[in-house]
């Protein structure tokens, strides 16, 4: 067991966030939490919730009070707008006193990213994860309604990760020597097709879901319908139609780092499996 730390974790609200927070919390890390609305943060008891927004920089003065670790995020606000306050997050951190840093990849350049790439003070690790498993929970309410999934690229292959071990991964990479300077690509422990995925959810939920392949046209259709904008569309087709390597091929970040196997999408979904639960028993849950 190492010494119990203090960090500070942005985006801890989100999807990896909490479980940043949860896995601090697990090590017996005290934990401080950054959220733009204290109200609605709904962090578990024991974590520290404190109000400030990543693009006012002058906002986390306080927060970054007494910790030794940071955990980031490269965007503020709707859209994922990338951050451009990272210079002067980096400069409150080290007036604070932070020793490691960990940033979580946006899935491309951004300026935070590459000022705590930059730093030489501080210790710092970049987390790359793969597709998440939660966005599966895309899929909830036509399996929930319909018991069906529509998608394109039915075979295409993704090492998606567990929010959990990306969380765990980053809460030893803040506590522990050994990381620094490290960009850490995260998967699961398989590469999935979207057919092994629907497989995977109909065991949790205990009932058949039917999978509908969709052409790229019927998708672009649907997705317009959704409210996605051109953008988001053309970024899904890319990455569905032609998902790069590094997506789909499994690394053994999780058992190196953290000492445990990552967690299968079997264990996701059991853990999610009232999200995909028939419209009429959820009702009546
Ligand atoms: N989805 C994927 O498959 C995937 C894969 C690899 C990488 N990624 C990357 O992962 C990131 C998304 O992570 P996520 O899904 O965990 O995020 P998320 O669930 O959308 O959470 C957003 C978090 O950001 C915080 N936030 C937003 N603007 C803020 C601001 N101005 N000041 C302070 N906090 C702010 C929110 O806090 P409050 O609302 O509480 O203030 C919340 O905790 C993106 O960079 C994405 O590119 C995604």
């Amino acid at each position: 067991m190492t010494q119990k730390q203090k960090v500070l974790v942005t985006g801890a609200t989100g999807t990896v966030g909490r479980h940043v927070v949860a896995e601090l919390l697990a090590r017996g890390h005290e934990v401080r939490a950054l959220t733009r609305d204290a109200a609605k943060a709904a962090l578990p008891t024991g974590v520290e919730v404190v109000e400030g927004d990543l693009t006012e920089p002058e906002t986390l003065v306080p927060a970054l009070r007494g910790v030794t670790g940071l955990h980031l995020i490269t965007f503020g606000g709707a859209g994922f707008t990338p951050l451009e306050t990272g210079a002067r997050i980096l400069e409150s951190a080290r007036a604070a006193g932070v020793r490691r840093i960990t940033v979580l990849h946006g899935g491309g350049p951004t300026p935070l990213e590459n000022a705590v790439r930059a730093e030489t003070e501080v210790d710092w690790t970049v987390l790359m994860p793969v597709e998440f498993m939660a966005n599966a929970l895309e899929w909830a309410e036509g399996i929930a309604a319909a018991g069906e999934v529509r998608e394109p690229f039915v075979s295409r292959l993704s090492a998606m990760v567990h929010e959990a071990d990306i969380g765990a991964v980053a809460a030893v990479a803040l506590t522990e020597e050994g990381h620094s300077g490290q960009e850490y690509v995260i998967t699961g422990p398989r590469s999935l097709t979207v057919g092994d995925k629907v497989a995977a959810l109909a065991v949790a939920r205990g009932q058949d879901i039917r999978l509908v392949e969709l052409t790229e046209e019927q998708a672009v259709a649907q997705w317009r319908a959704s409210g996605l904008t051109e953008d988001v569309i053309s970024f899904l087709l890319e990455v569905y139609g032609n998902t790069p390597e590094v997506g789909r091929t499994v690394v053994d970040t999780v058992e190196k780092v953290t000492g445990r196997p990552a967690r299968t999408f079997g264990r996701w979904a059991a853990e999610h499996a009232d999200a995909f639960a028939p419209a009429s028993r959820a009702a009546t849950a």
